[in-house]
């Protein structure tokens, strides 16, 4: 079984992307999407960003390597009537099928960053862009002190180290590693742009709530309890997240709100 498929298989990210839709609508709002613009949504989910780009009128494909969260998409995008949306399982580091130049918009959001092979993704994300087009990602940061940042390193804190070669995630979140891999694939220096910007996480529930979906729902957080529980460190590493969620809580008790902190990363594509 490919590990990083069965990572994202494992858990269900609808629970955590429930939390998200607003800060992802937002992000859609600010692409300047317009109608008939072909959109490729990479590393998808269930459409927090491919919805709402649907809704502005795009063609939209979602592509993710989880086939619970393909089918996820689709339902959503049947629900909503948007015969303009379309999810299929595939690899970021991989996107044979889709042809060159096939997309004006290649966004994905937390969701590339974590396929192995990062210049193999950077490549191809640059290659079914088309000339003039622009790729947008969204990758969280290695030592950030806000939310996601910090709930990665901690469930990595406490799952077994990775098979040797493994490229952190997170790298994704460094600037220059950025600069370099797209500068591999053939872009510019100057056609790249990256800044810090903000997803918050809702729920009308206390930070508690929101942390028990994570803990029974999002995958690197399962295989933390997971392999904290086998040696003893369970309730050492529930402390150490509660910390985390009711400390960044900016809303009242009874609900939560947590801003996080992200890179983002456009690309033009020449
Ligand atoms: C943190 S979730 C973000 C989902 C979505 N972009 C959002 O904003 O809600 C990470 C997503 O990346 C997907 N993913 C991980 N590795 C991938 C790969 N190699 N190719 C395509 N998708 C991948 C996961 O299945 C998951 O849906």
């Amino acid at each position: 079984m490919n590990p990083n498929k069965a990572l994202w298989e494992k858990g269900d990210f609808t629970k955590i992307a429930a939390a998200m839709r607003e800060s992802g609508e937002e992000l859609v709002e600010s692409l300047g999407v317009k109608d008939g613009m072909d959109i490729l949504d990479l590393g998808c989910g269930d459409g927090t960003t491919a919805v709402p780009a649907a809704q502005r009128g795009a063609h939209v494909l979602g592509v993710d390597i989880a086939e619970n969260l393909v089918a996820a998409g689709n339902a959503r995008a049947a629900a909503a009537g948007l015969s303009n949306l379309r999810f299929q399982e595939g690899d970021a580091s991989d996107l044979r099928g889709l042809a060159d130049g096939s997309f004006d918009l290649v966004v994905s959001i937390f969701g590339a960053m974590f396929a192995p092979r990062p210049f193999d993704v950077a490549k191809e994300m640059v290659r079914v862009t088309r000339s003039g087009g622009c790729i947008v990602m969204g990758n969280w940061i290695p030592g950030d002190p806000t939310l996601i940042a910090q709930v990665l390193k901690t469930s990595a804190a406490y799952t077994p180290p990775p098979p040797e070669g493994f490229i952190s995630p997170v790298t994704w979140g460094i600037e220059e590693t950025v600069r370099e891999r797209f500068a591999a694939a053939g872009v510019p220096a100057d056609n790249i742009v990256c800044e810090r910007a903000t997803y918050v996480f809702r729920c009308p529930a206390p930070p508690s709530e929101l942390l028990e979906t994570f803990k029974q729902y999002y995958g690197p957080t399962m295989n933390a309890f997971e392999a904290a529980s086998k040696d003893g460190r369970a309730d050492q590493l529930e402390a150490e997240l509660t910390q985390l969620f009711e400390g960044h809580n900016r809303a009242g008790a009874d609900r939560t709100e947590i801003p996080a902190t992200f890179l983002k990363v456009t690309v033009a594509k020449p």
